[in-house]
């Protein structure tokens, strides 16, 4: 089995995995993932034609490369097409290839389900804005949203136009706003009697403390506190979500080291030489989870409350602190330059003032 099929089985199983109502977290072989896989998709109906509006509707941002490549074209492949697949990210020309190496959807389908690439610089959250509102717009019913933009970099603190560190725009504030403004897409899925699930491809089990005082990192910041925060944030926003949505699944996974273009496109010269030495590792594994906030480490087990950081208090403050960091950023001058990709483009969505 090649290195990218094991880490597609690996992490889509945490998108399905949720299927399953029994608690388990010892670790299961490969053959069992793909086993589970492949039953949990045999058990779908298959859609029949005319219920385009009935299939699945899945979101893949940071689906250009890597690990959100893989989940997506795993996914593609076990619901053999029928499905709305839509990527998020810079380079429409990974899009379109991966694209073309997925299974057509079926032709009996009317209106035909949607490949498409959205365009989006997520450094930007005016361009997260547009692009997760354009999404909304063509997809009200949004089953799974997988987000993992990633973004390896060894130089210090470096502010977008809206005052927002670049690294941690990637890593937290984007898919906090991916995630806030695609929310009623999941309840929808939800509220149809539809599985709806969030994975957001991270570090959980990885993060440290935060610093109440200083949530931007516009004092304290260092390659550390960076790397540990973004972590501990992603778990308190998977926990705050789940909060307003109870009935849709929240996961946080560390994926293990993985190796993918995360060092070697990294802007960080040091992070490019050493990358393509590093030996990927991944033991994959389902953990059944239900509705709710999880965590979940590289052997696909239930983190529980390990290495977990922040409490009831930190989690308020932590949302308040990003709404806030919202508002700045949309209500600053800078452009945004996101734009509907490849596909069915004609983005009617208008930037709002506001994050709600
Ligand atoms: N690989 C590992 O060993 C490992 C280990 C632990 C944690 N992780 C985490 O897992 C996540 C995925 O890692 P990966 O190895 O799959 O990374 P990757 O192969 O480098 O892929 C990163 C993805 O993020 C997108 N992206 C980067 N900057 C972006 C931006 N400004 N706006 C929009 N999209 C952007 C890229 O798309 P475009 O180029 O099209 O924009 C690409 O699709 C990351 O958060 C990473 O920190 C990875």
């Amino acid at each position: 089995m090649s290195l990218s099929v094991s880490i597609s089985l690996s992490l889509l199983v945490v998108v399905v995995a949720f299927y399953y109502t029994q608690t388990n977290s010892a670790m299961p072989s490969l053959a069992a993932i793909r086993a589970s896989n492949a039953a949990f998709f045999r058990s779908k109906p298959a859609p029949s034609s005319a219920v385009a509006a009935n299939v699945p509707t899945a979101v893949f941002v940071g689906g250009t490369s890597g690990i959100g490549e893989g989940m997506a074209l795993t996914y593609a492949e076990h619901t053999e097409g029928k499905s709305n697949i839509i990527i998020v990210g810079r380079n429409a020309a990974a899009a379109e290839r991966i694209f073309a190496s997925m299974p057509s959807p079926p032709a009996d389908i009317q209106p035909k389900l949607a490949r498409e690439f959205v365009q989006c610089d997520a450094t930007l959250m005016k361009n997260v804005h547009v692009a997760s509102q354009t999404i909304l717009s063509r997809y009200p019913k949004i089953n799974y949203l997988v987000m993992s933009p990633g973004y390896s970099t060894l130089v210090g603190r470096d502010e977008t136009p809206e005052g927002i560190d670049r690294k941690l725009a990637v890593h937290y504030y984007a898919r906090w706003k991916f995630l806030h403004d695609l929310l009623p897409g999941l309840k929808d899925a939800q509220e149809k009697g539809e599985k709806a699930a969030v994975v957001s491809v991270m570090a959980a089990g990885h993060g440290g403390k935060i610093d109440l005082e200083d949530l931007g990192l516009k004092k304290g910041y260092s390659l550390s506190a960076a790397a540990l925060a973004a972590p501990t944030y992603n778990d308190l926003m998977m926990e705050s979500f789940a909060e307003q949505a109870p009935n849709v699944t929240f996961i946080h996974a560390f994926p293990g080291f993985v190796r993918t273009s995360l060092g070697s496109s990294s802007p960080s010269p040091t992070l490019r030489i050493v990358s393509p030495s590093c030996s990927p590792s991944l033991v994959p594994s389902p953990t059944a989870v239900k509705p709710g906030a999880w965590r979940v480490g590289s052997k696909g087990e239930d983190l529980g409350m390990k290495r977990h950081f922040g409490d009831e208090v930190q989690r308020k403050k932590v949302w308040e602190h990003t709404v806030e960091v919202m508002r700045a950023a949309l209500a600053s001058s800078s452009a945004g330059t996101s734009k509907a990709g490849s596909r069915n483009n004609n983005s009617t969505s208008t930037l709002r003032p506001d994050i709600v």
